[in-house]
Protein backbone atom coordinates (compact mmCIF):
# COMPACT_ATOMS: atom_id res chain seq x y z
CA UNK A 1 0.00 0.00 0.00
CA UNK A 2 1.42 3.13 -1.03
CA UNK A 3 1.33 6.77 0.58
CA UNK A 4 -0.20 9.34 -2.28
CA UNK A 5 -1.05 13.05 -3.08
CA UNK A 6 -3.18 13.98 -5.65
CA UNK A 7 -2.31 17.40 -6.47
CA UNK A 8 -6.04 18.44 -8.42
CA UNK A 9 -8.91 18.26 -6.93
CA UNK A 10 -10.77 18.22 -10.69
CA UNK A 11 -13.35 15.14 -12.42
CA UNK A 12 -9.73 12.71 -12.45
CA UNK A 13 -8.37 13.83 -8.76
CA UNK A 14 -12.00 13.44 -7.43
CA UNK A 15 -12.19 9.94 -8.56
CA UNK A 16 -8.60 8.80 -8.42
CA UNK A 17 -7.97 9.86 -5.29
CA UNK A 18 -11.46 7.95 -4.03
CA UNK A 19 -10.83 4.98 -5.48
CA UNK A 20 -7.08 4.83 -4.27
CA UNK A 21 -8.33 5.02 -0.55
CA UNK A 22 -10.73 1.90 -2.00
CA UNK A 23 -7.84 0.03 -2.85
CA UNK A 24 -6.54 0.60 0.63
CA UNK A 25 -3.90 3.16 -0.32
CA UNK A 26 -3.83 6.22 2.04
CA UNK A 27 -4.47 9.30 0.99
CA UNK A 28 -2.03 12.36 2.81
CA UNK A 29 -3.01 15.75 0.79
CA UNK A 30 -5.15 16.86 -2.08
CA UNK A 31 -4.29 20.43 -3.45
CA UNK A 32 -6.42 22.15 -5.65
CA UNK A 33 -5.94 25.72 -7.15
CA UNK A 34 -9.74 26.91 -5.33
CA UNK A 35 -8.75 25.35 -2.06
CA UNK A 36 -12.61 25.15 -1.60
CA UNK A 37 -12.48 22.30 -4.16
CA UNK A 38 -9.53 20.57 -2.37
CA UNK A 39 -11.34 20.59 0.80
CA UNK A 40 -15.08 19.06 -0.77
CA UNK A 41 -12.94 15.88 -2.00
CA UNK A 42 -11.16 15.88 1.37
CA UNK A 43 -13.90 15.73 2.77
CA UNK A 44 -15.21 12.62 1.08
CA UNK A 45 -11.50 10.93 1.98
CA UNK A 46 -10.98 9.45 5.51
CA UNK A 47 -7.66 11.08 6.38
CA UNK A 48 -6.60 13.45 3.83
CA UNK A 49 -5.77 16.68 4.50
CA UNK A 50 -6.19 19.63 1.60
CA UNK A 51 -3.09 21.59 1.26
CA UNK A 52 -3.13 25.64 0.12
CA UNK A 53 0.79 25.17 -0.87
CA UNK A 54 2.75 23.84 -3.73
CA UNK A 55 5.49 22.91 -0.72
CA UNK A 56 5.11 18.82 -0.32
CA UNK A 57 8.35 18.42 1.12
CA UNK A 58 7.26 17.87 4.60
CA UNK A 59 5.09 15.40 3.03
CA UNK A 60 4.49 11.77 3.71
CA UNK A 61 3.69 10.46 0.44
CA UNK A 62 6.05 8.40 -1.76
CA UNK A 63 3.57 9.16 -4.80
CA UNK A 64 2.27 12.06 -5.87
CA UNK A 65 0.03 12.42 -8.56
CA UNK A 66 -0.55 15.10 -10.72
CA UNK A 67 -4.03 15.57 -12.36
CA UNK A 68 -4.28 19.37 -13.50
CA UNK A 69 -5.30 20.34 -16.98
CA UNK A 70 -2.99 20.07 -19.79
CA UNK A 71 -2.63 23.77 -19.96
CA UNK A 72 -1.61 24.42 -16.07
CA UNK A 73 0.17 21.30 -15.81
CA UNK A 74 3.79 22.61 -17.10
CA UNK A 75 3.82 25.40 -14.36
CA UNK A 76 2.10 23.23 -11.56
CA UNK A 77 5.03 21.24 -11.82
CA UNK A 78 7.49 23.73 -11.99
CA UNK A 79 6.32 25.36 -8.81
CA UNK A 80 6.27 22.05 -6.81
CA UNK A 81 8.35 21.11 -3.93
CA UNK A 82 8.77 17.00 -2.97
CA UNK A 83 10.19 14.95 -0.48
CA UNK A 84 13.49 13.60 -1.62
CA UNK A 85 12.90 9.95 -3.68
CA UNK A 86 9.54 10.81 -4.71
CA UNK A 87 7.68 9.52 -7.45
CA UNK A 88 5.43 12.23 -9.86
CA UNK A 89 3.25 11.15 -12.41
CA UNK A 90 0.93 13.04 -14.64
CA UNK A 91 -2.81 11.97 -15.44
CA UNK A 92 -2.52 13.27 -19.12
CA UNK A 93 -2.97 11.44 -22.30
CA UNK A 94 -1.24 14.28 -24.65
CA UNK A 95 1.40 15.46 -22.58
CA UNK A 96 5.43 14.72 -22.03
CA UNK A 97 6.60 12.61 -19.26
CA UNK A 98 9.29 15.35 -19.43
CA UNK A 99 7.77 18.21 -18.24
CA UNK A 100 7.95 16.36 -14.74
CA UNK A 101 11.51 16.27 -15.00
CA UNK A 102 12.78 19.50 -12.87
CA UNK A 103 10.26 18.64 -9.45
CA UNK A 104 11.08 14.76 -9.57
CA UNK A 105 13.99 12.25 -9.84
CA UNK A 106 11.53 9.27 -10.48
CA UNK A 107 8.40 11.03 -12.65
CA UNK A 108 6.22 9.09 -14.96
CA UNK A 109 2.47 9.04 -16.57
CA UNK A 110 -0.47 7.42 -15.11
CA UNK A 111 -3.08 7.63 -17.90
CA UNK A 112 -6.43 6.18 -17.22
CA UNK A 113 -7.82 6.14 -20.21
CA UNK A 114 -11.85 6.55 -19.23
CA UNK A 115 -13.73 9.72 -18.93
CA UNK A 116 -14.62 10.54 -15.81
CA UNK A 117 -17.35 13.39 -13.87
CA UNK A 118 -17.32 14.08 -10.61
CA UNK A 119 -21.33 13.13 -10.46
CA UNK A 120 -20.43 9.75 -11.35
CA UNK A 121 -18.47 6.94 -10.18
CA UNK A 122 -16.90 4.71 -12.52
CA UNK A 123 -15.86 1.10 -11.92
CA UNK A 124 -11.69 0.99 -12.71
CA UNK A 125 -11.41 -2.40 -12.55
CA UNK A 126 -11.64 -3.08 -16.51
CA UNK A 127 -10.28 0.46 -17.19
CA UNK A 128 -6.53 0.68 -19.20
CA UNK A 129 -4.45 2.04 -17.34
CA UNK A 130 -1.11 3.42 -20.13
CA UNK A 131 2.02 3.87 -17.30
CA UNK A 132 4.97 5.56 -18.19
CA UNK A 133 8.40 6.12 -16.59
CA UNK A 134 12.05 7.47 -16.70
CA UNK A 135 13.27 4.11 -15.00
CA UNK A 136 12.26 1.08 -14.19
CA UNK A 137 11.75 1.21 -10.27
CA UNK A 138 9.80 4.07 -11.07
CA UNK A 139 7.49 2.19 -13.79
CA UNK A 140 7.29 -1.04 -11.11
CA UNK A 141 5.83 1.20 -8.50
CA UNK A 142 3.26 2.75 -10.86
CA UNK A 143 2.31 -0.87 -12.32
CA UNK A 144 1.72 -1.71 -8.54
CA UNK A 145 -0.23 1.64 -8.36
CA UNK A 146 -2.59 0.81 -11.20
CA UNK A 147 -2.29 -2.85 -10.75
CA UNK A 148 -4.80 -2.41 -7.53
CA UNK A 149 -7.11 0.16 -9.27
CA UNK A 150 -7.52 -2.25 -12.19
CA UNK A 151 -6.98 -5.49 -14.18
CA UNK A 152 -5.87 -3.46 -17.37
CA UNK A 153 -2.46 -2.23 -17.44
CA UNK A 154 -0.26 -1.30 -19.95
CA UNK A 155 3.31 0.44 -20.56
CA UNK A 156 2.94 2.96 -23.36
CA UNK A 157 5.57 5.67 -24.54
CA UNK A 158 4.38 8.76 -25.63
CA UNK A 159 4.02 8.35 -28.81
CA UNK A 160 1.55 5.77 -28.47
CA UNK A 161 0.27 7.37 -26.00
CA UNK A 162 -0.46 10.18 -28.25
CA UNK A 163 -2.39 7.63 -30.94
CA UNK A 164 -4.49 6.17 -28.48
CA UNK A 165 -5.18 10.05 -27.41
CA UNK A 166 -6.92 10.96 -30.87
CA UNK A 167 -8.85 7.70 -31.04
CA UNK A 168 -10.16 8.81 -27.49
CA UNK A 169 -11.32 11.90 -28.58
CA UNK A 170 -13.06 10.30 -31.69
CA UNK A 171 -14.61 7.77 -29.64
CA UNK A 172 -15.65 9.58 -26.67
CA UNK A 173 -15.73 13.05 -27.03
CA UNK A 174 -16.91 13.40 -30.38
CA UNK A 175 -19.43 10.91 -29.88
CA UNK A 176 -20.82 12.46 -26.87
CA UNK A 177 -21.05 15.98 -28.44
CA UNK A 178 -23.19 13.64 -31.69
CA UNK A 179 -25.44 12.69 -28.86
CA UNK A 180 -25.56 16.29 -27.84
CA UNK A 181 -26.72 17.56 -31.37
CA UNK A 182 -29.34 14.47 -31.57
CA UNK A 183 -30.78 15.74 -28.39
CA UNK A 184 -31.10 19.06 -29.13
CA UNK A 185 -32.89 18.19 -32.43
CA UNK A 186 -35.20 16.46 -30.89
CA UNK A 187 -36.08 18.59 -28.18
CA UNK A 188 -36.60 20.87 -31.62
CA UNK A 189 -38.51 18.81 -32.61
CA UNK A 190 -40.90 18.62 -29.51
CA UNK A 191 -39.61 14.94 -28.73
CA UNK A 192 -38.36 13.20 -25.76
CA UNK A 193 -34.70 12.56 -25.69
CA UNK A 194 -35.07 9.05 -24.05
CA UNK A 195 -36.51 8.05 -27.27
CA UNK A 196 -32.62 7.36 -28.69
CA UNK A 197 -31.46 5.95 -25.78
CA UNK A 198 -32.40 2.19 -26.61
CA UNK A 199 -30.45 2.80 -30.75
CA UNK A 200 -27.10 4.76 -28.87
CA UNK A 201 -26.81 1.57 -26.77
CA UNK A 202 -27.19 -1.28 -29.58
CA UNK A 203 -24.69 1.20 -32.05
CA UNK A 204 -21.93 0.66 -29.24
CA UNK A 205 -22.71 -2.60 -28.57
CA UNK A 206 -22.93 -3.62 -32.29
CA UNK A 207 -19.75 -1.97 -33.02
CA UNK A 208 -17.81 -4.09 -30.47
CA UNK A 209 -19.41 -7.05 -30.75
CA UNK A 210 -19.41 -6.95 -34.88
CA UNK A 211 -16.77 -4.12 -35.55
CA UNK A 212 -17.87 -0.49 -37.08
CA UNK A 213 -17.51 -1.47 -40.77
CA UNK A 214 -20.03 -4.79 -40.39
CA UNK A 215 -22.40 -2.34 -38.01
CA UNK A 216 -22.62 0.63 -40.17
CA UNK A 217 -26.73 1.58 -41.37
CA UNK A 218 -28.03 4.41 -42.58
CA UNK A 219 -28.13 6.76 -45.69
CA UNK A 220 -24.56 7.74 -46.34
CA UNK A 221 -23.53 3.70 -46.02
CA UNK A 222 -26.65 2.69 -48.82
CA UNK A 223 -24.92 5.48 -50.83
CA UNK A 224 -28.91 7.38 -50.60
CA UNK A 225 -28.56 10.96 -51.31
CA UNK A 226 -32.23 11.59 -51.84
CA UNK A 227 -32.45 10.66 -47.84
CA UNK A 228 -28.99 12.99 -47.47
CA UNK A 229 -30.22 15.87 -49.21
CA UNK A 230 -33.40 16.01 -47.49
CA UNK A 231 -31.35 15.83 -44.06
CA UNK A 232 -29.24 18.98 -45.01
CA UNK A 233 -32.60 20.60 -45.95
CA UNK A 234 -33.78 20.06 -42.71
CA UNK A 235 -30.36 21.38 -40.95
CA UNK A 236 -30.63 24.46 -43.03
CA UNK A 237 -31.25 27.00 -39.82
CA UNK A 238 -28.05 25.20 -38.00
CA UNK A 239 -25.63 25.39 -40.65
CA UNK A 240 -22.85 23.80 -38.55
CA UNK A 241 -24.58 20.89 -38.20
CA UNK A 242 -25.06 20.59 -41.52
CA UNK A 243 -21.73 21.04 -42.62
CA UNK A 244 -20.73 18.07 -39.92
CA UNK A 245 -23.48 15.77 -41.46
CA UNK A 246 -21.93 16.50 -44.84
CA UNK A 247 -18.11 15.51 -43.77
CA UNK A 248 -19.21 12.54 -41.65
CA UNK A 249 -21.54 11.08 -44.66
CA UNK A 250 -18.87 12.06 -47.00
CA UNK A 251 -15.83 10.08 -44.47
CA UNK A 252 -18.84 6.84 -44.32
CA UNK A 253 -19.33 7.18 -48.47
CA UNK A 254 -15.64 7.24 -49.07
CA UNK A 255 -14.55 4.52 -46.22
CA UNK A 256 -17.35 1.73 -47.76
CA UNK A 257 -16.61 2.39 -51.19
CA UNK A 258 -12.48 1.05 -50.87
CA UNK A 259 -14.50 -1.90 -48.98
N1 LIG B 1 -11.65 14.15 -17.43
C1 LIG B 1 -11.31 13.01 -17.98
O1 LIG B 1 -12.20 12.24 -18.37
C2 LIG B 1 -9.86 12.62 -18.13
C3 LIG B 1 -9.55 11.28 -18.40
C4 LIG B 1 -8.21 10.88 -18.45
C5 LIG B 1 -7.20 11.81 -18.24
N2 LIG B 1 -7.52 13.13 -18.02
C6 LIG B 1 -6.41 14.05 -17.76
O2 LIG B 1 -6.31 14.28 -16.36
C7 LIG B 1 -5.88 15.65 -16.09
C8 LIG B 1 -6.92 16.34 -15.25
O3 LIG B 1 -8.12 16.41 -15.98
P1 LIG B 1 -9.52 16.77 -15.29
O4 LIG B 1 -10.58 16.39 -16.26
O5 LIG B 1 -9.55 16.23 -13.91
O6 LIG B 1 -9.42 18.36 -15.23
P2 LIG B 1 -10.39 19.41 -14.49
O7 LIG B 1 -11.52 18.68 -13.87
O8 LIG B 1 -10.72 20.46 -15.48
O9 LIG B 1 -9.45 20.12 -13.38
C9 LIG B 1 -8.37 19.51 -12.79
C10 LIG B 1 -7.63 20.46 -11.86
O10 LIG B 1 -6.91 21.47 -12.60
C11 LIG B 1 -6.93 22.66 -11.82
N3 LIG B 1 -6.66 23.81 -12.69
C12 LIG B 1 -7.37 24.25 -13.75
N4 LIG B 1 -6.77 25.32 -14.30
C13 LIG B 1 -5.67 25.58 -13.56
C14 LIG B 1 -4.64 26.56 -13.62
N5 LIG B 1 -4.62 27.51 -14.57
N6 LIG B 1 -3.65 26.50 -12.70
C15 LIG B 1 -3.65 25.55 -11.74
N7 LIG B 1 -4.59 24.58 -11.63
C16 LIG B 1 -5.59 24.61 -12.53
C17 LIG B 1 -8.32 22.66 -11.23
O11 LIG B 1 -8.35 23.52 -10.13
P3 LIG B 1 -9.69 24.22 -9.57
O12 LIG B 1 -10.86 23.39 -10.07
O13 LIG B 1 -9.55 24.17 -8.09
O14 LIG B 1 -9.71 25.60 -10.11
C18 LIG B 1 -8.47 21.22 -10.82
O15 LIG B 1 -7.85 20.99 -9.57
C19 LIG B 1 -5.65 16.27 -17.47
O16 LIG B 1 -4.31 16.08 -17.83
C20 LIG B 1 -6.56 15.44 -18.39
O17 LIG B 1 -6.10 15.43 -19.72
C21 LIG B 1 -8.83 13.55 -17.94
Amino acid sequence: MYRVSVIGAGKVGWRLAQALENAGHYIEEIWSRKPDNAARLVDHLYNARAQESLDFSSSRAEIFLLAVTDTAAPDVAASLMLPAGALLAHTSGSLSMEILAQAANQYGVFYPLQTFSKERVVDLSEVPFCLEANDKQALSVLKKLAGSLSRQVYELDAAKRKVLHVAAVFACNFTNHLLHISEEILEDGGLDTQLLYPLVMETIHKSMELGPTQAQTGPAVRDDHQVMDAHLQQLEEEPEWAELYYLLSRDIIRRHRQE
